[in-house]
Order: structure tokens, then sequence, then C-alpha cells
């Protein structure tokens, strides 16, 4: 489905008066086989490259059988509402802003890591570490702990986590909720890692709340999300439960994880492919910080317009999120066509009006410069007006802001320190589709710049 297409959504008593010329049965689509529908065509670490191919080869709307999707982001209502607001109270501007030396020192210790490396004349292995960093951040911000992954991969709640997400993914594509019915030892195994993450936070907060009694200026002023919503869930007016803290503070790990880390490996890859684009991000990354060798002054955030542009292109090249799965609350029409209500569509972010080559000329090509222009575009020619990485509407992420810094934080460090060399040997990266789209590699040679 493309992204310009409006959903009039409507309420049910309304729904005799729907104007639509076709329904889903009349829509074109990839033809399915008996039980399992489009289900077999979607498993594997592809299918957002399926779905995408699909716009191409049937149009903007068309169908699919038999598919499934639920998971973490799907609370609704009044539930979602009151859950939300949590969220976005805890990833302000402000806590951002305090968390931001934390964010700088731990980039510092990755490179100081990788600078080791390299002078044992070993090679850094990037998809790892920027993985580990990115779970740095979000535990670091989401639940005022320094786990220190980077360093040092065996703390349990790392492979708590690790389980988790790893559930997650796997039963996102799975072509029945069997887990419903029976556990598999897996199943068991995520489980006791839920319960253990949760234990671990319940101490974190507890923690959190002996401190804030120390140094009572944390409530004006939190340095990380925990502390935010623990300010929050204090408010007479409020009911949120050490539970909600709890819940909301395990969203944004998973929210946060992958989708930062296969931002930035994305981005090194294309960065280390196109060597000119990757001179001009170091000439304009060593202009704002001069003689530093990292990002010290949150001021310097807003003079990356460049690297701002180099992950816009990156996120319509390779989002990790390039399609989202939502579910008709009402019946309603799309594109003209009538969708009942329940009706499971796909709507892609960035893969659709993102790849298509009368909106982005030569959409293949990584090409920053399409999002940096003298005057503000009009609004056919905006680019951030065809492509959606963070969704939008009311459900936008509340993890932008926290993930745009993140990028240009951990990018500036890597273009300040390091040189990129693109292994032409290596195979070629392949998009790996889990929970999250990412590369299968990151085959980039680094080396220290004096
Ligand atoms: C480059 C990084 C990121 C990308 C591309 C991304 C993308 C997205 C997208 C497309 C959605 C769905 C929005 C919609 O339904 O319209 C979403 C939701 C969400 N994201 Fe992110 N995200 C990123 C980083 C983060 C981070 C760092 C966090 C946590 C700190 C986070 C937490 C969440 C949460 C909790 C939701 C669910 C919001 C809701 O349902 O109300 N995300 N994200």
């Amino acid at each position: 489905m493309n992204s310009n297409i409006e959903a009039a959504e409507l309420n049910m008593e309304e729904a005799d008066e729907l104007k639509y010329s076709r329904t889903v049965e009349d829509l074109p689509g990839p033809k399915g086989i008996p039980f399992f529908g489009n289900q077999l065509q979607m498993l594997g670490s592809q299918w957002h490259v399926t779905l995408s191919n699909y716009i191409r080869e049937f149009g903007p709307i068309y169908r699919m059988n038999e598919l499934k999707v639920g998971g973490v982001f799907t609370a609704e209502g009044e539930d979602w509402r009151k859950q939300r607001k949590l969220v976005t109270g805890g990833l302000s501007v402000e806590v951002i802003r305090n968390f931001f030396p934390t964010m700088g020192m731990m980039t510092q210790r990755m490179v100081d890591r990788w600078k080791a490396t390299l002078a044992d004349g070993k090679r850094v292995d990037l998809r790892r570490d920027l993985k580990a960093l990115a779970l740095d951040i979000i535990v670091g911000i989401a639940m005022g702990y320094d786990l220190n992954v980077v360093s040092d991969d065996s703390h349990p709640l790392q492979h708590d986590l690790d389980s988790l997400m790893r559930r997650l993914a796997s039963r996102g594509t799975s072509l029945y909720p069997y887990w419903r019915r029976f556990r598999l030892p897996v199943d068991r195994a995520a489980d006791q890692s839920a319960h253990d993450v949760e234990q671990t936070v319940l101490r974190l907060i507890g923690e959190t709340r002996e401190r804030m009694k120390q140094r009572p200026q944390l409530r004006e002023d939190p340095t990380n999300m925990l502390e935010a919503m623990i300010v929050a869930s204090e408010d007479p007016e409020s009911d949120f439960s050490d539970q909600d803290l709890v819940s909301n503070a395990i969203a944004s790990v998973v929210g946060g994880i992958d989708t930062t880390a296969n931002s930035i490996a994305w981005m090194i890859n294309l960065l280390a492919q196109n060597p000119e684009t990757a001179s001009k991000l170091t000439a304009e990354v060593d202009a704002v910080l001069g003689d530093a060798r990292m990002s010290r002054e949150w001021e310097q955030m807003k003079l990356l317009p460049y690297l701002d542009a180099a992950h816009s292109e990156t996120q319509r090249l390779r989002s990790s999120t390039p399609f989202l799965g939502l579910i008709a609350k009402a019946d309603c029409v799309v594109a003209d066509t009538f969708l009942p209500k329940g009706m499971v569509i796909f709507v892609p972010t960035t893969f659709g009006d993102g790849l298509d080559e009368t909106q982005f000329p030569q959409h293949e090509q990584f090409q920053p410069e399409r999002w940096i222009f003298e005057h503000k575009p009009q609004k056919d020619e905006d680019p951030a007006r065809k492509v959606f990485p963070f969704g939008g509407g009311q459900r936008l992420c509340p993890g932008r802001f926290l993930a745009l810094i993140e990028v240009k934080v951990v990018v500036s460090a890597i273009m300040r320190n390091f040189e990129l060399e693109f292994d032409t040997t290596a195979p070629p990266v392949q998009q790996v589709m889990t929970f999250f789209m990412g590369p299968s590699a990151v085959p980039v040679r680094l080396r220290s710049r004096t």
C-alpha cells in the first residue's frame, strides 16, 4: 500500500455510507496456497523485500491471505494513552539532554576499545559492537543502569534481553501462535528471562528511589527515563504502578536497541561504499568538533546538517522499520477499497515512495544531498513528506529524538576518529528482517585517524 494514500476511518454507524467501488476480494495479489495463504512467502528474513516487490508488481494496494501480526506495541485505547504518556515524558528533550554526557561516555568507551583493538593489529567487529553500544545507551537511559556490554558481554540482563528479543522476532513471523496453547522449551526460557528482567527492573526502581531521596534535585531535573517515570508516578493525579514503569522501561529497550543499532550499521556500510560522501561528512564533523575527538557539547547537535541528511537517506534506503502492521479498528475505505474491521494491513514507511524512481530519481543511490535545501522545499518536493521512518500520527515513535541524537553522537565519533574502508572481498550484505530490518554484516575495515 502506498504511503500517500489517505485512510478514511469512520464509525460503525456510518459504515453503510462508506463509498467504494471494490472490496478486498477484488484486489490483485500474489497467489497463496491453501491454509498457509501467503505466509510461506513471508517466512524468513526477506519478507519486507517481498512486500516491497509486490508494490511494483500489483500496484499500491494489494491483497494477501492469512497473515497474523501482534506484539508489544499493540496496546490500544485508554490503556495505550496512559502508557504512552509515561514513555513520552520519560523520553523528553530535557531527559535526553541530561543523559547526553552519559551517552558520550559510553561512546568514548567504544572508540577507545576500537583504538586498542586496531593498535593490537586486530579487526573490529562493527556489527557486534554497534549493537552492544545501542544496548548500553538504551538500558542507560531507560533503566538508569550501566550494563557496559561494549566491554563485556556476560551480564545476565543482556542475556535475558537477548532471549526476549529473539522470541519476539520468531513469534512475529510464526505460522501459528502455538505459544498460546502450549509452551516449547524456548518459550519457557523466554518466560524465565521475562521474569528475570522484571525482577532486575524492580530492583533498579528501588535503587533509583533511594538515590532520588539522597539527591532531591533529580526530581526537578531527571537524568534518565526511569527517574522521570518515578516522578510522574508519584503525582497524586496519576495511577501508575511499578508494573507500568517496568513494562515501559522494557518496551523502550525493545524499541530502542535494534532500530538504532541497525540504522547506524547501515549508515556505516553505505558511507564506506560511498567514499566521497564519507569525506564530506568527515569534513563537517571535523569543522564542528575542532580539536575534540568526541562531541561533548549539546549545541553541536544542531550543527551537523550533512550528518542529518546522511541519516535520512539511510532511513529511506535501509529502514529498520520498512513496514508497519496495522489492524483496522473499524470498517473503513482506503484507496477506494472497503476494508472490514479487524483486517490486517501492511503500510510501507519508507519502502513505498522511498524506493519509487519518480519520487526519488536514481533511487538506489545513496545521496544525502537530496535532503539539503537552501530554502524550505514546496510541499510536493519535500522528501520528508514521502517517507516516514518513525511512523506517524498518534503513535509516532516516541524514541525518535533520542535516536536522532544517538546517531549523531555515535557517527560523528566514528568519522572523527576513523577512516572507513569497505571490504569488497566480503560476501554481499543482505537485508535481514527479524522484528527489525538490519544488515547481515558490516564488512568495513577501520583505520585510526591520527
Ligand atoms: C532509528 C531508530 C528508530 C526507528 C526507525 C523507529 C521506528 C518506529 C516506528 C516506525 C514506530 C511505529 C510508529 C507508528 O505506529 O506510527 C515506532 C514505535 C515505537 N518506538 Fe521507535 N524507532 C526508533 C527508535 C526508538 C527508540 C530509541 C525507542 C525507545 C527509546 C523507541 C521506542 C518506540 C516505542 C515505545 C514505540 C511504540 C509507540 C506506540 O505504540 O505508541 N523507538 N518506532
